[in-house]
């Protein structure tokens, strides 16, 4: 059976975990692309990641490269090229560089692997995934983004942390933008099909929202940069997805026309991923409070969206 071919583009600190978590579970061959000016290192990290072949037990033809024309015929695109942010600074405030880049990088893609699948990482990532879509011409169906994989997964991670049981246990639900406005669901959170309200009183765990809204400048603070093991973790949670065809049903940035409303965005909705990549949005019943916030995340979104389409065409 041929492999997956799966292309990353940025291998940076999310491309290059990315590369790895992809290579530890087999997933394909894999091309890591990056600017002529980081020069061998691309071609290195490759190399490096190869020879873990024989102790972590895969095989994969794995390349590091500045040139297209090695991702040409790719099944999945993983955009991760661009600007992270520093401490003080917001996913908002990459919008001018970063638009650039996963512009004309899209372009490039498109050119070279025209029936791929596109899973956008950049930040503003919301605004990005846009960005992609208008300038890889692609159908909405096979552009998505990652931050609710993430995003959600700082979530679980800090529940299991409360409650002292099982990360796996924990099954939530989190919607809207990738921004501090991003809407967890305790509605729609549970612990082995308990509600999670059974285990942590409502004050506590309006904390643990908190912390995970806020969880990727927590990491800035920490590290100087954004995090990249957990972000590159959930976007090969959504490239795993979608080259078994598993048709997993996960928290994705997707294209959303008539769906909750939001009349022709990108943004994080539950959605099942497969080998078309978006099968389907998923539409769950939202109360007046959630919807609101839904509201409020996703009107964010469209500002940021017009601010990047400004940069792009300007
Ligand atoms: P990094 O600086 O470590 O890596 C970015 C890489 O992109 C660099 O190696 C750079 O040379 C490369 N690059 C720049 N322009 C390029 C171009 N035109 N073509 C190919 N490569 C290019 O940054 P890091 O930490 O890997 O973050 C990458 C992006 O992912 C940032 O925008 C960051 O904000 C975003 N991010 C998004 C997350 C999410 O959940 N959606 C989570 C974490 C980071
Ligand atoms: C994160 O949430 C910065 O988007 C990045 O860690």
């Amino acid at each position: 059976m041929k492999r997956a071919k799966i292309s990353v583009i940025g291998a940076g600190n999310v491309g290059a975990s990315c590369a790895v978590w992809a290579a530890s579970k087999e997933l394909g061959d894999i091309v890591l692309v990056d600017i002529p000016d980081a020069g061998d290192k691309t071609a290195g990290k490759a190399l490096d990641l190869a020879q873990c072949g024989p102790v972590e037990r895969f095989d994969a033809n794995i390349v590091g490269t500045a040139d297209y024309a090695e991702t040409a015929g790719s099944d999945v695109v993983v955009i991760t090229a661009g600007l992270p942010r520093k401490p003080g600074m917001s996913r908002d405030d990459l919008v001018q560089t970063n638009v650039k880049i996963v512009g004309s990088v899209s372009e490039q893609v498109a050119k070279h692997s025209p029936e791929a699948i596109l899973v956008i990482v950049s930040n503003p990532l919301d605004a990005m995934v846009y960005t992609a879509w208008k300038k890889s011409g692609f159908p909405t169906q096979r552009v998505v983004g990652q931050a609710g994989c993430l995003d959600i997964a700082r979530y679980r991670t800090f529940i299991a942390m409360e409650v002292g049981c099982s990360v796996e246990d924990i099954s939530a639900l989190l919607m809207g933008g990738h921004g501090d406005d991003m809407v967890p669901l305790p509605r729609y959170t549970s612990i082995s099909g308990i509600p999670v309200t059974q285990f942590i009183p409502e004050a506590r765990l309006n904390e643990i929202i908190d912390r995970a809204k806020m969880g990727g400048g927590e990491l800035v603070k920490l590290m100087g940069t954004s995090a990249y093991y957990a972000p590159a973790s959930g976007t090969i949670q959504m490239v795993e997805a979608i080259v078994k065809d598993k048709r997993r049903i996960l928290p994705c940035a997707s294209y959303c026309d008539s769906e909750y409303g939001v009349g022709g965005y990108f943004v994080g909705v539950p959605t099942m991923l497969g080998r078309n990549g978006v099968e389907k949005v998923i539409e769950v019943e939202l109360d007046g409070g959630e919807r609101d916030l839904f509201d409020s995340s996703v009107s964010h979104v469209k500002e940021l969206v017009e601010l990047a389409e400004g940069f792009l065409n300007g």
